[in-house]
C-alpha cells in the first residue's frame, strides 16, 4: 500500500491497522519516508485522533521499529520493571527509585532522556558525576541490570528509531499535543526495553507537561489502556507539580539530594513521599510485594540497611564513575562559584509558584539547553526553594540561586521574583499524589 493512501485514510477519518502502521513506522525508521509525509501523517492523526486499538497498534509499531530488548536468556530471579515520568522540575525520582527497587529484588533497565524545555533530564544529572558513561556497551548495560539490578543510561539509535524522527517532525509541525501520538512516543520507547511492569508518573500542575489537570488525567487513562493493550502491565500515579518536587533544581544539586535520600535522610520531604509511593506501586504491580504493608517493609529494609545506596554506588562505578562518590560527594560533584538568595519583599503565605518559570530559570543559568546540542553547566541551579503554604517575612529567602557569575545570578533573580505569589490567607499545599490509575479502574 502506498504511504499516501494510508495518510489519505487517516485524513478522511478512517482507522489504520497494524500492517499499515508498520509500513509507515518502518519507512520512517529506515528513511524511505520523507519529512513531508511524516508531517502529513502526524497532522492527520492530530486532527482525527485514534481509537484504542489503533493507538495500541501505533505504540507496538514504534516499539518494534528497532531493537526490542530481551532478558529471558539472563534468567533473572526477579521482574523486569521501570518507572517513567512526563517530566518535572526538581524531579530526581529516577536516581533514587531505580537503585531502591533494585535493592528490593527488581531489575530496572532504565533508558532515560535529557532535559526538555523547562524540565530536567536524568542523563544530564548523572553526567554531573565525573566519568559516568551514559552510552556504555550493550554487554555492560546488560551485566549491570543482571548483577546490580539497575542501570540508568541514554537511548541508543537502535531503540524505537521511528520515534526520534516522528517526534522531530511533530515538534516543527504543531502536532506534539496529540494524546495517541504522545502515548505511542513515550510507551514505544519504554516498551522496547522489554518491561513486564511499568509505573508512569504523570505530573499535574504549573510545571507539568500537560497544560491542565483534565489533560493530565486524559493522558494517564490513555497510558494505562494502551500500555496494558500492548502487553505490559502499566499503571499511573498522577503526582503534583505545582511546585518543584525537591527543594532544589539543577544537575549537580539534584545528585547531592539523591545521595542524601539514599543515605536515609529527608524522609519528611515531598520527594521522598512521591518516590516511595511510586516504588510501592512498582513492587505491588510486579509481584515483588503482596500488598502495601509488605511493600513498605521491603522498602524500609532496603533503604535503612544501606542496600539501596550500595546499588546506586555499584551502578555509578560500573558505568565509569568514582567508587566512593557517596562518601566524597563534595569532592566529586561540581558546585557553582556564586550564590545569591532571592528574598521575599512582603509578609505572607506562599500560595502559588510558577514551577515552569523556575525550570526555565535553571535553563537560563546554563543548567539546561536552549538548543539541542548545547553544553550544560552542571554546577548551576536553585536550592532552598520555599514550599507552598510557607509563611514568609520580608528578607526571608524564596530560594537560593547557584550561578556561574554574579551577572547571571542577578538576571535570574529579577526574573524569578515574579514566579512566587504571596497572599494574606493561609494556604493548604496540594496533595502529593492526586490519583492512582490501574487497568481495573478504567471503565
Ligand atoms: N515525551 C515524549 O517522549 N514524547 C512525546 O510525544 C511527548 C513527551
Amino acid at each position: 500500500m502506498l504511504t499516501q493512501e494510508i495518510i489519505r485514510r487517516k485524513r478522511d477519518g478512517q482507522t489504520l491497522d497494524r500492517k499499515m502502521l508498520d509500513l509507515v513506522m518502518g519507512g520512517i525508521a529506515d528513511g524511505s519516508i520523507g519529512d513531508a509525509q511524516i508531517g502529513a501523517f502526524a497532522m492527520a492523526v492530530y486532527l482525527n485522533g485514534m481509537n484504542r486499538d489503533e493507538a495500541v497498534a501505533l505504540t507496538e509499531s514504534i516499539r518494534d521499529s528497532g531493537q526490542v530488548m530481551r532478558w529471558d536468556d539472563l534468567a533473572f530471579d526477579g521482574p523486569v520493571l521501570d518507572k517513567h515520568s512526563t517530566g518535572g522540575v526538581g524531579d530526581l525520582v529516577s536516581l533514587v527509585l531505580g537503585p531502591w527497587v533494585a535493592a528490593c529484588g527488581g531489575h530496572v533497565p532504565m533508558v532515560s532522556g535529557r532535559g526538555l524545555g523547562h524540565t530536567g533530564g536524568t542523563l544530564d544529572k548523572l553526567e554531573s558525576i565525573p566519568g559516568y558513561d551514559v552510552t556504555p556497551p550493550d554487554a555492560v548495560f546488560r551485566r549491570l541490570v543482571k548483577e546490580v539490578g539497575v542501570a540508568i543510561i541514554g537511548q541508543t539509535g537502535s531503540l524505537a528509531p521511528a520515534d526520534k524522527r516522528l517526534y522531530g517532525v511533530r515538534d516543527v509541525t504543531a502536532t506534539v499535543e496529540s494524546i495517541p501520538l504522545i502515548v505511542a512516543s513515550i510507551l514505544g520507547k519504554k516498551l522496547a526495553c522489554g518491561l513486564e511492569t511499568l509505573v508512569m508518573d504523570v505530573k499535574v500542575g504549573s510545571g507539568a507537561f500537560m497544560p491542565t489537570p483534565e489533560a493530565s488525567r486524559e493522558l494517564a487513562e490513555a497510558i494505562v489502556a494502551i500500555g496494558c493493550g500492548a502487553g505490559t502491565r502499566t499503571c499511573v500515579l498522577l503526582t503534583d507539580m505545582n511546585q518543584p518536587l525537591a527543594d532544589c533544581a539543577g544537575n549537580s544539586l539534584e545528585v547531592f539530594e539523591a545521595l542524601r535520600l539514599l543515605g536515609g535522610h529527608g524522609k519528611e520531604s515531598r520527594l521522598y513521599q512521591v518516590t516511595r509511593s511510586l516504588a510501592q506501586e512498582m513492587l505491588i504491580q510486579s509481584g515483588l510485594a503482596s500488598d502495601a504493608g509488605d511493600a513498605d517493609k521491603r522498602l524500609d529494609r532496603a533503604l535503612d540497611s544501606g542496600e539501596a545506596l550500595e546499588r546506586f554506588s555499584r551502578m555509578v562505578q560500573g558505568l565509569g564513575g568514582p567508587g566512593d562518590l557517596a562518601e566524597r560527594a563534595g569532592h566529586y560533584l561540581p558546585t557553582a562559584p556564586v550564590t545569591l538568595d532571592l528574598e521575599a519583599d512582603r509578609t505572607g503565605f506562599l500560595r502559588a509558584i510558577d514551577t515552569r518559570a523556575l525550570g526555565l530559570g535553571v535553563v537560563e543559568l546554563g543548567g539546561g539547553r536552549r538548543n539541542a546540542g548545547d553544553a550544560i553547566d552542571h554546577r548551576v541551579g536553585l536550592s532552598h526553594i520555599a514550599p507552598l503554604g510557607q509563611h514568609l517575612e520580608p528578607g526571608q529567602p524564596l530560594l537560593r540561586i547557584h550561578a556561574a557569575d554574579r551577572a547571571d545570578a542577578d538576571a535570574v533573580s529579577q526574573r524569578l521574583r515574579h514566579a512566587f505569589d504571596l497572599g494574606d490567607a493561609p494556604v493548604e499545599p496540594p496533595p502529593l499524589v492526586h490519583a492512582t490509575l490501574r487497568q481495573e479502574d478504567l471503565s
